[in-house]
């Protein structure tokens, strides 16, 4: 197995499929072997920004049960050591998974030979989406400069923070449920933070003799999301990154590496007709610069082990929306 680099951002658009091509070609330029793997599924569109033709299967394969190994949905893409795992645009979604589907895919995902498998997951942070990001400690989310954007990477953030804490804890746990309560009575800007929450819970479970809250907040201490800061615009963007910084280190303990800050670059749609990474047709332009920062503090990175966390079909969002049910309260 490889290194794998689960790649999300909170909004659409802000570069991670163009960003994903490009950081492979660019790893696959270092004479590593890299393959991509489209899971947005609905949206898949990795295919066209390499050039490769929407003719072969997916990971929809693997859905329909037509596939079992993800390995033999492995394509090329013309350009050496890269290779590519098409998407699916006839799924309803990365969102609507089952669970079996998706632990079979993530253990598929686990035993792809290459030296890095980097996935473009869809917008967004539905909990499966969420799932696949977190099975590296060190994925990447991308952002742009912008206030809505950055508010999305921060509610993105703090949606995989819960997450872990749930599953951290086992299927039906007290614990669970006290993770619900939360989310459902908290009010933004009130009460405990995610944080102080989280070692709450964990100090209760200690007093018990539990030892899960503690591997909970120990694997909350392991993520360090890697921040892609995609079509800058210089002025001001340094501020508003290190505000993203700063509210996730106070509300949620996470502290995060900022791997790259990639301006806005006119190439980058213009490469979009060439049907071929700006990586490999025009190596100097700046978005490729920014890439190839993001790629050299990779390849220099250590691989960190994947945080161990329980995976069942219990699922935190239909949990608050059950309890908001419950209570007469308008559904999320
Ligand atoms: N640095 C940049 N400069 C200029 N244009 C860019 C830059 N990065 C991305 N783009 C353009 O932004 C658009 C969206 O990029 P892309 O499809 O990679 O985003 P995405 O995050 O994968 O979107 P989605 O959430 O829909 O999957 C594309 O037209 C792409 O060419
Ligand atoms: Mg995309």
């Amino acid at each position: 197995m490889g290194v794998l680099i689960p790649i999300g951002s909170g909004k659409g658009g802000v570069g991670k499929t163009v960003f994903t091509a490009n950081l492979g070609a660019v790893l696959a330029s270092y004479g590593k072997t890299v393959v991509l793997v489209d899971l947005d599924l609905g949206g898949a569109n990795l295919h066209t920004c390499l050039g490769v033709r929407n003719k072969h299967p997916g990971v929809g394969s693997i859905v329909w049960k037509k596939e079992k190994r993800l390995e033999n949905l492995v394509v090329p893409t013309g350009i050496d050591r890269l290779f590519l795992v098409p998407g699916d645009n006839l799924l309803p979604g990365t969102a609507n998974l089952d669970f079996f589907t998706k632990r079979r895919i993530m253990k598929e995902l686990l035993e792809l030979t290459a030296d890095y498998v980097l996935l473009d997951l869809g917008a967004g942070a539905s909990y499966n989406v969420i799932d696949f990001w977190l099975m590296a400690p060190d994925s990447v989310v991308v952002t742009a400069p912008e206030i809505p954007a950055v508010l999305n990477a921060y509610s993105f953030l703090k949606t995989a923070a819960f997450r872990l804490l749930f599953r951290s804890f086992g299927k039906g746990s007290a614990e669970r449920e006290r993770i619900v309560e939360f989310v459902v009575n908290r009010t933004e800007g009130q009460g405990d933070t995610f944080l102080a929450f989280a070692e709450g819970l964990a100090r209760e479970d200690a007093e018990r003799g539990g030892t899960k809250g503690a591997k909970a907040l120990e694997e909350l201490g392991r993520l360090r999301p890697r921040v892609v800061v995609n079509m800058g615009n210089g002025q001001d963007d340094a501020t508003i990154a290190q505000r993203l910084r700063e509210i996730s280190a106070r509300n949620l303990g996470i502290g995060m590496e900022y791997i790259s800050y990639i301006m806005r670059d006119p190439y980058v749609s213009a490469s979009v007709s060439d049907r071929a990474p700006l990586a490999v047709t025009a190596p100097e332009a700046s978005f490729v610069r920014g890439v190839r920062a993001a790629a050299d503090r990779i390849a220099r990175a250590p691989s960190a082990p994947a945080p161990g966390l329980e995976l069942d079909d219990e699922d935190l969002f239909s949990m608050i929306e059950k309890a908001f049910d419950e209570d007469g309260s308008p559904t999320l």
